[in-house]
């Protein structure tokens, strides 16, 4: 019988969200849950984790959570483990968690904050796309995604180690996509701009920087994470089937002018 409605399903997927517990991360776990996905949120703060899963509790999917360092490869080797005894194999992978130390002048970006940001921005997911996507190949497919930036399309100023990593998860997602594709894993990006949440107070908090965006962005306002959450709902449906290697620009249209 053909389906009338024109909802978005999840129901019966994993999905595995790092830094779920707050921001961008903790509105794709709710809009995931609230479409039936079961969902495992991870970052390194238990007690906020717990808190987001707490208030999440009700919803069509259930939400648990995993205390995570991202930079630690035996953490998430237990944590794609954990997640596969609680709930079963990962349909659904969403590198969300990110960094941004070292803001500042370039010529002042030590190697530590370098290597930092890429530890959290880009190897984590390559990592966690290695202990995921050949079980999902296995299992005929599965959906990755990258929540990189705006600032890995155009510099960001002062940010050296954020920009690029961010334009390096935005190339990892077009190989991925590239090697992953006949197996129907697709892989794809999210790139917001600027949207109001702990990790970007920096920002949104200073009345300069704000008086531009409010000059120059076509929305002119900061976004919110549940903007954000859309995209991802999408991405990781089965409705998004011939939809990889792509990067989605949600940002108000800082990027159009
Ligand atoms: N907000 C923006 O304007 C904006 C714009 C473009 C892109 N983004 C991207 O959106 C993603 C989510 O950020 P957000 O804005 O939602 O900020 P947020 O609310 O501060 O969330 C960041 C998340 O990352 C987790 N995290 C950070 N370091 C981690 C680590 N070492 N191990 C495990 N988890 C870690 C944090 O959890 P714990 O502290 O508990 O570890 C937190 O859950 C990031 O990748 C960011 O680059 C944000």
């Amino acid at each position: 019988m053909l389906s009338m409605s024109t909802a978005i399903s999840l129901a019966g997927k994993t999905a595995l969200i790092t830094g779920g517990g707050r921001g961008i991360g903790k509105a794709i776990a709710r809009r995931y849950a609230e479409a039936g996905a079961n969902v495992v949120i991870a970052s390194r703060k238990a007690e906020v984790l717990q808190a987001a899963a707490e208030e999440m509790a009700g919803l069509p999917g259930r939400v648990h959570w995993v205390a995570c360092h991202a930079g630690r490869l035996e953490q998430l080797e237990k944590l794609v483990a954990e997640t596969e005894a609680t709930f079963g194999p990962i349909d659904v992978l969403v590198n969300n968690a990110g960094t941004n130390v070292g803001q500042g002048p370039s010529l002042q970006l030590t190697d530590e904050a370098l290597l930092k940001t890429f530890e959290i921005n880009l190897l984590a997911a390559h990592r966690l796309c290695r202990l995921t996507v050949p079980k999902m190949i296995e299992r005929g497919g599965g959906s990755v995604i990258n929540v990189a930036s705006i600032a890995g399309i155009n510099p960001q100023r002062e940010s050296l180690a954020y920009s690029t990593s961010k334009a390096a998860l935005i190339m990892a997602t077009r190989l991925w996509a590239v090697e992953w594709g006949k197996h129907a894993v697709r892989v794809n990006a999210i790139c917001p701009g600027l949207v109001e949440t702990d990790f970007s107070q920096f920002f949104w908090k200073n009345e300069a920087f704000m008086e531009h965006l409010r000059a120059t962005q076509p929305i002119a306002r900061v976004g919110r994470p549940d903007e954000i959450s859309w995209i991802a709902l999408y991405l990781a449906s089965d409705e998004a089937s011939w939809t990889t290697g792509q990067c989605f620009v949600i940002d108000g249209g800082a990027t159009a002018p």
